[in-house]
């Protein structure tokens, strides 16, 4: 593993050693004993976009390791404007030993990896959001024990972070049942990778644009905004086609009665989740905000430590 750009990189083999890794390091963050292995090191984190938990996480995870981290905002490198995208990659890699971009293009992170002689992390594109559901597993595998058959309902816009459940599950036997409005579903290339993998694996990965039938019986409801960062405008034309695709209480009651309900955050609530659900008793999703922290620690050693 030399950059994090894709779940669908990793083997099976690589998620679950960052999975115990992450593990281990909350075991020793809860009694205390943060350990500085990365000190002297330092990571440049680009962002185009608004944040609050990449940003934080990885910020104090480094801090955590002993190591330094720096936000460069959109105005700082002007990914692709200000000069070119290989050119920034290969003067960060002069001073930083690491690099997290939050981009628009998916192209911006991949060209960036290209071009970096340090590792680059992909802290969401258009098309994936890795670290999201790469922390979400481990969130899954801390509550569980196991994720091997395990099934998650995921409903709602088939976007970034759906893209990364489909090949998260898939890669550890997971079964993902996605249910988006039609014209909204997550890429059909996405969803016949997922579905490879999943063969492999003993997994499953369907899609469909019925909710209630993608949640009844799920282990795991989770859901995201109705419209991503960068796609504001279309708010007022997709709002009536996602409504019944809210996850409330209602929806929840098909999933089986000890299901985790899980949103990557932020949360439009009283849209794609209500208030009663999202603060409810099968709420899991500041676990999950949190196990952003963790597991990223677990990459940032995998990937920056000697
Ligand atoms: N879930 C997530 O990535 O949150 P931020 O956009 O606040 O970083
Ligand atoms: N799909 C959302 C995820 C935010 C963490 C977005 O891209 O805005």
């Amino acid at each position: 593993m030399r950059h994090f750009v894709t779940i669908a990189d990793l083997s099976a083999d690589e998620i679950w050693r960052l999975l115990e890794l992450a593990k281990n390091l909350k075991d020793d963050w809860r009694h205390g004993g943060n350990n500085p292995v990365l000190a002297g090191k330092a990571l440049g984190m680009i962002f185009q976009k608004p944040s609050l938990r990449t940003r934080v996480s990885f910020e104090v995870g480094m801090l955590h390791l002993g190591g330094q981290a720096l936000y460069l905002s959109p105005q700082e490198i002007q990914l692709g404007q200000r000069e070119s995208v290989a050119d920034a990659a290969r003067v960060l890699s002069r001073y930083v030993d690491g690099i997290v971009a939050r981009v628009f293009a998916h192209a911006d992170v991949e060209e960036l990896a290209v071009h970096a002689s340090v590792p680059v992390i992909n802290g969401l594109s258009d098309f994936v959001h890795p670290c999201q559901a790469l922390s979400d597993l481990f969130t899954i595998y801390e509550r569980r024990g196991a994720l091997q058959g395990l099934k998650l309902a995921y409903v709602g816009d088939g976007n970034n972070v759906t893209h990364s459940l489909l090949f998260a599950a898939s890669k550890v036997g997971m079964e993902i049942r996605v249910a988006s409005p039609s014209g909204y579903e997550p890429r059909g290339d996405v969803v016949s990778r997922a579905q490879a993998f999943a063969q492999e694996t003993g997994g499953k990965a369907v899609v469909g644009t019925d909710a209630r039938s993608a949640v009844s019986g799920a282990d795991v409801v989770y859901t995201d905004v109705w419209t991503s960062m960068g796609q504001e405008g279309e708010r007022a034309g997709r709002m009536p086609l996602f409504g019944p695709y809210q996850v409330n209480a209602e929806l929840v009651a098909l999933a089986a009665p000890d299901a985790m309900v899980m949103h990557c955050l932020p949360a439009h609530r009283g849209e794609e989740i209500t208030d009663e659900v999202i603060d409810g008793g099968q709420s899991i999703v500041y676990d999950q905000a949190e196990n952003r922290m963790h597991l990223q620690k677990a990459l940032l050693l995998t990937l920056m430590g000697d």
